[in-house]
């Protein structure tokens, strides 16, 4: 019943059966089984293995087992194992025995190492494209507040004052990084094809390994077929691609979850994407936000769960290895299922600038009083002292910075005069920022435009 039975004299256990099969999720990696095969079959042809005419058999016979797949009409059956066997198994049904040539000085464990290595890069560019749809989103938002002005936190403390689009761009940086990192995962995956490796030791038989490699999409051949049977550090990087951008997605959500807090209002989500409670009724909450932060514990899960898969194997192919395609694929599926919900929400998301100004208090311009004496010429540290002690008096008569008398701020220092007033100014602080990267309207004006660069440089990568 297996590819492997003939030194056995009874069939395989049912339930170990259960546990080594892996055609469950690798049943997704068709398209790029086939794919290897046919080329595969081409190679060998070239090398003298097969002639020409078995080569063309097995390829018309690839086609019909791809097409078969694509149309979802494929029958699985007992014994297929994983998708290398099922396909072989279809093959060999649809063409007699000259499907059983097709291995020849081809390994699974090359084989599986290649499939899986164009599967990840398939899967990133998919990932790539959804990334870019949330950073134009973001983009699109700010540019609609660049005038909006916002408490901004440090330890979740009001600390300056900012502009909206400054926020919602911080989240496109984070995201331009994460695409460099799956872009350079897909680059790793896509380097070296390990196929002719054969099981560990190399194939006996003069197969063009350039060849297979230029015709699968991989840049170069792989140098040691030991390694390359067992290397999955493609997966471990991809891994931490997909558990650092959910990181970035996390906080992304954490930020939304406190700012549609009807305690600070400052921003709606829409309806669509809202959830309500079943016994109370006013409830509106964030729950894709949730979904998101919680999400992220797999991923980072994956990542950790299959290092420590890797670090314990020894030399070569190891069946351990196979943990490798649910951790990346649960990855993938929960990052797919997750940023068409996060772009949805970014594009339908209301910000409230009356709440966001409304919230707004003197003592975040704190800072840009001590700033006023400096312009004087006052060392900082002695301006950070004295505002220091305004900001305390301002709290012991319960009144906002901008209330303190002419005659208390110049008992402080005598370099507070009449022009003070015009510090307390929301908008004016947040315009003084206009250094690059800093939170003015113009320089974020800026930031856009250079966000746009960075979109233009990483299309279509
Ligand atoms: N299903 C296996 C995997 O994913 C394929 C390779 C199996 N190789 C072997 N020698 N048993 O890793």
């Amino acid at each position: 019943m297996t590819l492997w039975g003939g030194r056995f004299s009874e069939p395989t256990d049912a339930d170990l059966r259960a546990l080594n099969d892996s055609i469950g999720f690798d049943k997704r990696m068709y398209a790029q089984d086939i794919a290897g095969s046919m080329v595969y079959a081409q190679a060998i042809a070239m090398a003298g293995v097969i002639t020409q005419e078995e080569a063309d058999t097995l390829v018309k016979g690839l086609q019909t087992v791809l097409a078969e797949f694509d149309a979802g009409i494929f029958e699985l059956k007992p014994g297929d194992e994983d998708i290398h066997t099922a396909v072989e198994r279809r093959l060999t049904e649809l063409v007699g025995t000259v499907g059983g040539k097709l291995h020849t000085g081809r390994s699974r464990n090359d084989q599986v190492a290649t499939d899986f290595r164009m599967w990840v890069v398939d899967a990133l560019a998919g990932i790539n494209r959804l990334v870019a749809q949330l950073q134009v989103a973001l983009m699109e938002q700010a540019e609609n507040h660049l005038h909006t002005v916002m408490p901004g936190y440090t330890h979740m403390q009001p600390a300056q004052p900012i502009t909206a689009a400054h926020w919602l761009m911080s989240f496109f940086w984070m995201l331009s990084r994460d695409q460099e990192r799956l872009i350079a995962a897909s680059q790793r995956a896509s380097s070296v094809s390990p196929l002719g490796a054969g099981a560990l030791a190399g194939t006996p038989f003069p197969v063009d390994r350039a060849f297979l490699a230029e015709k699968l999409g991989f840049e170069r051949v792989s140098q040691n077929s030991l390694d390359a049977v067992s290397d999955r550090d493609f997966v471990a990087e991809a891994l931490f691609a997909l558990a650092l951008m959910g990181t970035h997605l996390s906080r992304l959500a954490e930020d939304i979850i406190i700012y549609s807090n009807p305690n600070f209002g400052y921003i709606t989500l829409n309806d669509r994407y809202s959830t309500g409670s079943s016994i109370m009724p006013q409830k509106r909450n964030a729950d894709p936000m949730e979904l998101t932060r919680g999400k992220t514990g797999r991923l980072i899960g994956n990542l950790t769960g299959f290092l420590s898969t890797l670090k314990g194997i020894p030399s070569t192919y190891n069946k351990d290895l196979q943990e490798d395609k649910e951790a990346v694929m649960d990855s993938i599926d929960s990052v797919n299922l997750l940023l068409p919900v996060i772009i949805a929400i970014i594009r339908t998301l209301k910000l409230n600038p009356e709440n966001m100004r409304a919230a707004l208090t003197e003592d975040m311009l704190a800072t840009d009083l001590a700033e006023y004496l400096v312009r004087k010429s006052l060392p900082f540290r002695q301006a950070h002292h004295i505002v220091g002690q305004a900001v305390q008096i301002a709290a012991q008569q319960g009144i906002g910075l901008s209330r303190l008398s002419a005659e208390t701020l110049r008992g402080l220092s005598d370099l507070f005069t009449e022009d003070v007033k015009a510090v307390f100014d929301f908008d004016a602080s947040v315009a003084r920022r206009k250094a690059a990267g800093g939170t003015a309207p113009d320089a974020v004006t800026e930031q856009i435009a250079l966000a746009m660069t960075w979109m233009d440089d990483h299309s279509a990568s």
